[in-house]
C-alpha cells in the first residue's frame, strides 16, 4: 500500500482517495500499485457494491513526470505499472463513479472512460497532453474517446492537448454530470448510493454487457498503445519535454 492512497469504507461504498495533494496526486508506481489493490479488495468483498475514485482539490496531474524521465531505468520489457492499473480498472465487475475536482491530466482524463459514472466539477480542468510532452494516447483512448465524445472533438483533443473544463467535459458526454465543486463529492456519494441499493448482480451483469461489443477491439487498441506508448517514453522528443517540465520546478 502507498501513503498516498487512502482506502476509506463506509457501508457498501468503498472510496479509493489519491493523497499526494503536494504533488498534484501525480501517480507513482507506488500510487498505481495500491489503487489496484484497492479495486482487487473491492472486487473480493461482496460487502463491497461501488467503488468511488477521488482525489482531494484536484483529481490528479498525471503520471509522475520523474518516473517517466527514469523509464531508461527500467528494462523495457518490464510492464507499465499504469497499464497494470488499467488492466485491473477494466476489468473490474462492479460500478466505479469518479468525483474529479481540479487537475485531471492525462490518464486523470483516461482513466475516466473506464468508470461507469463521473461527476466533475464544472471548472475542473481535464487534459490529455500527450503530444505536447511526445508521447501517445493510452488507456485505450485512442479508440475510446472519439466513440464516446465524437471523432471531431477527440481528434482536436489528443493531437493538440489542449486542456478542457468540466462542464466543457460533461456537455461532451465524456462526464455524467458537471456540478459546483462543492458538489462534487455530495454528487457522486449519491449516485454511488443509488447504484449500491440496487441488485448487485443485475449490475454487474449490465457493467459487463456495456462493455462486452467493445471489448476486443478496446483490447486491440490498448495493446497497440503500449508499443508506441513505451516506445515513444524512449524517444529524444520525449525526454527533452520531460527535462524542460523537472528543470521547472
Ligand atoms: N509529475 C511530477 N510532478 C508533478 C506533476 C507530474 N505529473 N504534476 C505536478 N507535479 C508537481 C510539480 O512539479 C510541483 O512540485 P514542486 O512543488 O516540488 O515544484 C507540484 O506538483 C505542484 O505543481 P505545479 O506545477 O507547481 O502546480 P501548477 O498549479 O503551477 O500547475 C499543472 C499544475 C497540473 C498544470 C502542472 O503541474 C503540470 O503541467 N503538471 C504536469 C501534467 C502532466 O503533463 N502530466 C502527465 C500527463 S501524461
Amino acid at each position: 500500500m502507498s501513503e498516498h492512497v487512502l482506502i476509506e469504507r463506509e457501508d457498501a461504498l468503498l472510496t479509493i482517495r489519491l493523497n499526494r495533494p503536494e504533488k498534484k496526486n501525480a501517480l507513482t508506481r507506488a500510487i498505481y500499485g495500491a489503487m489496484a489493490e484497492g479495486l482487487m479488495q473491492a472486487a473480493a468483498d461482496d460487502g463491497v457494491r461501488v467503488v468511488i475514485l477521488a482525489g482531494g482539490t484536484d483529481f490528479t496531474a498525471g503520471n509522475d513526470i520523474t518516473d517517466f524521465a527514469a523509464v531508461g531505468d527500467r528494462p523495457a520489457t518490464e510492464p507499465g505499472a499504469a497499464f497494470s492499473f488499467l488492466e485491473t480498472i477494466m476489468g473490474f465487475p462492479k460500478p466505479v463513479v469518479a468525483a474529479v475536482r481540479g487537475y485531471a491530466v492525462g490518464i486523470g482524463t483516461t482513466m475516466l472512460l473506464h468508470c461507469d459514472a463521473v461527476v466533475a466539477s464544472e471548472t475542473a480542468r481535464l487534459q490529455m497532453p500527450f503530444t505536447r510532452l511526445g508521447l501517445v494516447p493510452e488507456a485505450g483512448s485512442s479508440m475510446l474517446l472519439p466513440a464516446r465524445i465524437g471523432p471531431a472533438r477527440a481528434n482536436w483533443l489528443l493531437l493538440s492537448g489542449a486542456a478542457f473544463s468540466g462542464a466543457e467535459a460533461a456537455a461532451y458526454g465524456l462526464a455524467t454530470r458537471a456540478v459546483p465543486d462543492n458538489e462534487v463529492e455530495p454528487a457522486a456519494l449519491e449516485m454511488a448510493h443509488t447504484l449500491a441499493a440496487l441488485p448487485p448482480g443485475s449490475v454487474a451483469e449490465t457493467k459487463r454487457l456495456i462493455r462486452a461489443p467493445h471489448a476486443a477491439a478496446l483490447a486491440e487498441a490498448m495493446a497497440a498503445e503500449r508499443v508506441a506508448f513505451g516506445e515513444r517514453l524512449r524517444t529524444a522528443e520525449a525526454q527533452a519535454a520531460f527535462a524542460g517540465f523537472l528543470k521547472k520546478k
